[in-house]
C-alpha cells in the first residue's frame, strides 16, 4: 500500500532553500520507490511561494485550514474554492489546535468537511483523543468526533468516498511533543487506525486512508512502519528540519 506524507509547517516555515533540498533529493525516491504522495502545507500566505519552489517536482499542497463557505463577509477566512484556484489540493481541518486553541466544535468542522468536498479539496481530517485513558475511551471518543464532523456530508448530495477524504489520528496528547511522557505506544496507534478504518468501512463504505500524527521524527517513524494498516503520516515539528525530512522520506514505505 502507499503511504502519504503529510508535512504540517504550522505558523512556522523551514528555511526553505534548504528544505527545497530535501525535498528534491527525497522525493523522487519515495515516489518511485513506494508510489506514495507527498503533501505540504504551509501558511496560507506561502502557498504560492512554495508551489514555486516545488515546480515540477510532484508534491502537492495542502492548507492547513479552510472555511465554511466560499465567499462572502467572513473577515480572516480563505474558502476551499480559493485554494482550490490556486492549486491547492488537500487541507487540513479540525486539527487539534483549530480545535482547543480556537476553540472550533465539530459542527464547525462538519461545514468546513462539506465545504472542502464541495470544492474537490480533500480534507486530512484529525481527530484525536486530549488525554492519555484507555484504548476503549480514546475510540469511544473518536468516534464520537467522526460521527459529528462527518455528519453534513452523510446529509447532503455530496458523497464521502476514500477518494475525497483523508483521516490522521494524531492523540492530542502526543502531538508536538518529543518527551518521553508523550511518547505513543505504536499498537496504541495501530489499534485506532484500525478501528477507524473498520468503522468508516461498516458505516460509510468507504476504504479510507488513515495517517498517524504526534511527535513523528526520525527516532520514532520505524517503530510506528512495523504496521501496515497505518496509511502514512502527519509530520509537525520533523517537518521544519532538513536531515528529519530526508530521513522520513528515505524510510517510509
Ligand atoms: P508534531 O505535530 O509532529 O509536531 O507532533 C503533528 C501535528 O500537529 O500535526
Amino acid at each position: 500500500m502507499s503511504k502519504l506524507v503529510v508535512f504540517n509547517w504550522k505558523m512556522n516555515l523551514p528555511i526553505l532553500s534548504s528544505w527545497k533540498e530535501a525535498i528534491k533529493s527525497s522525493t523522487p525516491l519515495f515516489l518511485k520507490r513506494r508510489g506514495g504522495e507527498v503533501i505540504v502545507c504551509p501558511p496560507f500566505t506561502h502557498i504560492s511561494k512554495v508551489k514555486e519552489l516545488l515546480k515540477g517536482k510532484e508534491i502537492r499542497l495542502g492548507a492547513q485550514d479552510v472555511s465554511i463557505k466560499d465567499e462572502g463577509a467572513l473577515t480572516g477566512e480563505v474558502s476551499a474554492k480559493m485554494l482550490k484556484d490556486i492549486g491547492v489540493s488537500y487541507s487540513i481541518v479540525g486539527h487539534s489546535e483549530r480545535r482547543h486553541i480556537f476553540g472550533e466544535t465539530d459542527e464547525l468542522i462538519s461545514k468546513k468537511i462539506k465545504s472542502a468536498i464541495k470544492n474537490k479539496i480533500k480534507p486530512i481530517l484529525c481527530v484525536g483523543e486530549k488525554v492519555k485513558t484507555s484504548k476503549e475511551r480514546a475510540w469511544n471518543f473518536v468516534k464520537n468526533q467522526l460521527v459529528k464532523d462527518l455528519s453534513l456530508i452523510q446529509a447532503t448530495s455530496y458523497k464521502l468516498q476514500a477518494t475525497n477524504l483523508v483521516v490522521a489520528y494524531e492523540p492530542v496528547w502526543s502531538i508536538s511533543g518529543g518527551e518521553p511522557a508523550k511518547k505513543v505506544n505504536p499498537t496504541h496507534a495501530n489499534y485506532m487506525v484500525g478501528k477507524i478504518k473498520f468503522f468508516l468501512n461498516t458505516s460509510y463504505k468507504i476504504r479510507a486512508t488513515v495517517l498517524y500524527g504526534g511527535s513523528v521524527n526520525s527516532k520514532n517513524i520505524k517503530s510506528f512502519l512495523k504496521y501496515k494498516n497505518i496509511g502514512g503520516f502527519l509530520v509537525g515539528s520533523a517537518s521544519l528540519n532538513r536531515k528529519e525530512v530526508d530521513y522520513l522520506l528515505k524510510v517510509i514505505k
